[in-house]
């Protein structure tokens, strides 16, 4: 049996754990359909300021708080001062919220695989997304195919489990990463993707893209909703945390931009925008694979890869909930994600379904998977952020000095942590709840 509050093997177990979290869908499904939408290089260069800079803190506070308390997200937070309890407690109702649409997600990528292996000639992937998408059976049966593999490696324990699974699918996903690379850039072309992504054009700038960098560096960081509080947490040494949370932010920042390389030049070698929004990875991509030599081997490895991202960030999601019910309720960790199964599973039907036959059910006008979107990444994500760092800040008073060396860095990280960050999350609270 697993000790009562179980711990990494080692800090590099915990480092690739952080990263697994951070790189998902976000990552290569995200990200370049962004940065497709907000102009290319120029999104870029904003992101990377951003998230080397200003991220840097709350994902900092979040590593902290963790490994300072030694507890789960309300237990933290309640460990602080009891009536701190509820905000606590928005993090494991977050990370509900966010499994019940990443794993449609999920779902999906689970599909593509199984079409990669039959191939069957599509000559319309954006009649084939939206038929597939529509059809409420196997949309639900494959979100719930694949919430069954991250409960399943989560049921397993921290060692024998979480560090397993990342252990086994980061270093398939970094192989299959660098081979589709490989075969993009030498595509007919590909300097093309190559020059949209690095030559910037701040003719473009504007304060949407800002924003949205914003946003997607919070997301693709998984700050926001106690997953890295959680993994923190499990921490037993007690140094290295801004070594850490630098090591995390550069890996899934090198991550990103090699699907970007392996995504841009690949839509530019076929004479595409990278503009579809959405359906870049699912119309898209699957477009030029049909169209390329060898294209149902490098379709099966792209989705492969995409999968393995999107279980070792799955994993790290339903964690946070998981522990709450471990450490709070007293549950087994079996009980636990048993338990956990069937609440995702009652809110992700729904939203499958809101592909479908519930499309004309909405709330604030979205469909259920939009609302479910835009609640956690617009509003519950920045506002678990904004209060992670005013606890941190003002509670716990976590100053620099205790972590980072460089007497700057460390003033330049509490002025940061106290009324920098918080201001920009309000900020980007006001405008994502407009
Ligand atoms: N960072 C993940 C991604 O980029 O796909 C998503 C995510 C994981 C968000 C864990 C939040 C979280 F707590």
């Amino acid at each position: 049996m697993e000790e009562q509050r179980p711990s990494w093997t080692s800090r590099c177990s915990f480092i690739l754990a952080a990263v697994g979290s951070a790189v998902g869908l976000g990552n290569i499904w995200r990200f370049p359909y962004i940065m497709g939408q907000n102009g290319g290089a120029v999104f870029l260069a904003v992101y990377l300021l951003l998230i080397m800079t200003i991220c840097f803190i709350p994902l900092f506070a979040e590593l902290a708080v963790g490994k300072i308390t030694k507890k789960e997200c309300i237990g933290a937070y309640e460990s602080v001062n009891p009536k701190l309890k509820f905000f606590g407690v928005l993090n494991p109702i977050t990370g509900i919220l966010i499994s019940s649409f990443y794993f449609i997600v999920g779902g999906w990528i689970i599909n593509y695989i199984f079409l990669g292996f039959i191939n069957p000639k599509i000559s319309d992937y954006s009649e084939y997304f939206s038929i597939f998408t529509n059809e409420a059976f196997s949309n639900c049966v494959y979100a719930l195919i694949f919430l069954f593999i991250c409960i399943l490696f989560s049921a397993r324990g921290i060692k024998r489990g979480i560090e397993f699974a990342n252990n086994f699918l980061m270093p398939l996903f970094a192989v299959i990463l660098i081979g589709l690379i490989i075969f993009s850039v030498n595509l007919p072309n590909a300097y093309l993707g190559i020059e949209y992504m690095f030559k910037p054009d701040f003719s473009k700038l504007n304060s949407h893209l800002f924003l949205s960098a914003l946003g997607q560096a919070l997301f693709t960081l998984s700050i926001g909703m106690g997953a890295i509080l959680t993994y923190g947490s499990y921490i037993k040494e007690d140094k290295g945390i801004a070594k850490s949370a630098y090591t995390i932010i550069i890996s899934d920042t090198l991550f990103a931009l090699m699907a970007g390389v392996m995504i841009f030049p690949a839509i530019y070698s076929f004479g595409l925008e990278p503009n579809s929004g959405a359906g870049l990875v699912f119309v898209t991509l699957p477009y030029i694979f049909s169209q390329m030599p060898h294209g149902d081997i490098v379709s099966i490895a792209f989705f492969v890869l995409l999968l393995a991202a999107a279980i070792t960030s799955g994993i790290s999601i339903i964690e946070v909930p998981i522990a709450a019910l471990v450490e709070r309720a007293k549950f087994s960790r079996t009980k636990a994600c048993v338990v956990l199964y069937f609440i995702i599973s009652a809110i992700a039907i729904p939203a499958a379904l809101s592909f479908g036959i519930l499309n004309d059910f909405r709330i604030c006008q979205k469909t259920i998977f939009d609302f479910l979107d835009f609640i956690t990444s617009n509003c519950l994500m920045p506002l678990n952020a904004l209060f992670l760092c005013l606890i941190a800040g003002w509670c716990i008073k976590i100053s620099g000095k205790q972590f980072i060396n460089n007497n700057i860095v460390a003033a330049l990280f509490d002025i940061g942590l106290r009324y920098i960050v918080p201001i920009i999350l309000i900020f980007l609270l006001y405008v994502g709840l407009k």
